[in-house]
């Protein structure tokens, strides 16, 4: 790709990693917008920016790509300071945000410009910066067809895993990534919790679902989540899974519903084969709907 002329606006460690990574692949950083002179004199020798500063204006006109790597809640009037100070129409505007649009940034003072969004699907921080860290990371981009398609190609070119998103579902995205990176936590958090109710040792409970838990995961890597599905459920065994879903409403009435709820998307990942007959089926969501009623 030809070299991009681009500005970064902010300082923090995602400007600095993104920008040092598009330098160091040729592109040119023509300045670092920050508050702070001292801030953006730092940041622009990280990236090996032309300058530093703390004006629009001061951005050269050769701009043409400018990345508001700011705070998300300072995104939008960034993107309007850029527009007032003619950095807007004709040239491309892009964020990192993961739950903001890039549609955000279309503003009356940014008439002209195309927008987009490219979200790193990693935790940066100012104090362990670390571009070499880059390549590999997950990078979710949408926004206008130009521009997303420029984000992408520069995405990848620094050695990000860089997809598209339908640009007004972006937040759906963001929202999806809560299961696997939030929610499988707090699932082995609810396992341990089960197995201590039930008189497990505490410390066996720990080393129980971490080895579950990694055996799951190497299996959904290997074969995909609907041919890694083992269990009572994806087997149709209904007997078993009565039998779960009286102790769970016996022993812990307070974790039923969810219990019920993952169930049921057990099984209907489970539908259809070879090992969970129409039958077995129509019995297994007849009593995890009752578990869930209880
Ligand atoms: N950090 C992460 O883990 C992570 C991961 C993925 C995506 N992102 C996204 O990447 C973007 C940048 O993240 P970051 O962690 O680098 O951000 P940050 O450290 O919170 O802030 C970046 C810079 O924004 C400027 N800023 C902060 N508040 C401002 C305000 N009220 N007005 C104007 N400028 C302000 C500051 O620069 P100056 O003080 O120099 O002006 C600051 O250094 C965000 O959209 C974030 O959601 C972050």
């Amino acid at each position: 790709m030809p070299p991009q002329h681009f500005a970064v606006v902010g300082s923090g460690p995602v400007a600095r990693e993104i920008g040092h990574c598009l330098v160091r692949a040729g592109h040119v950083c023509t300045a670092v917008l920050s508050r702070d002179a001292g801030r953006a004199a730092e940041a622009a020798a990280f990236i090996g920016a032309a300058a530093g500063t703390t004006r629009a204006g001061q951005i050269p006109a050769e701009t043409t790509l400018l990345l508001v790597a700011t705070a998300d809640q300072a995104i939008v009037e960034s993107a309007r300071s850029l527009g007032r100070a003619g950095l807007a129409a004709g040239r491309t505007l892009v964020h990192f945000a993961g739950s903001l649009p890039a549609a955000a940034m279309r503003l009356p003072e940014t008439a002209g410009a195309q927008v987009a969004s490219a979200h790193p699907l990693r935790p940066f921080s100012l104090e362990s910066v670390d571009p070499s860290t880059f390549p590999g990371t997950f990078c979710a981009v949408e926004g206008d067809d130009e521009a997303a398609a420029l984000m992408l190609s520069l995405m990848r070119e620094i050695g990000a895993d860089a997809f598209p998103v339908q640009p007004d579902r972006k937040v759906l995205y963001h929202a999806a990534t809560m299961l696997p990176l939030t929610f499988a936590i707090t699932l082995h958090a609810q396992a341990i919790d089960l197995l201590r109710s039930a008189g497990v040792p505490a410390a066996t409970a720990d080393r129980l679902v971490a080895s579950l838990s990694e055996h799951s995961r190497a299996d959904v890597a290997s074969h995909g989540p609907r041919a890694a599905l083992h269990g009572p459920i994806a087997h149709g065994d209904v007997p078993v899974v009565g039998r779960f879903a009286e102790a769970i409403a016996a022993h812990r009435p307070d974790a039923a519903r969810l219990y019920a709820e993952l169930a049921l998307a057990t099984l209907a990942l489970a539908s259809g084969s070879a090992s969970l007959s129409p039958r077995d089926e129509r019995d297994l969501r007849e009593i995890l709907r009752g578990l869930r009623a209880r």
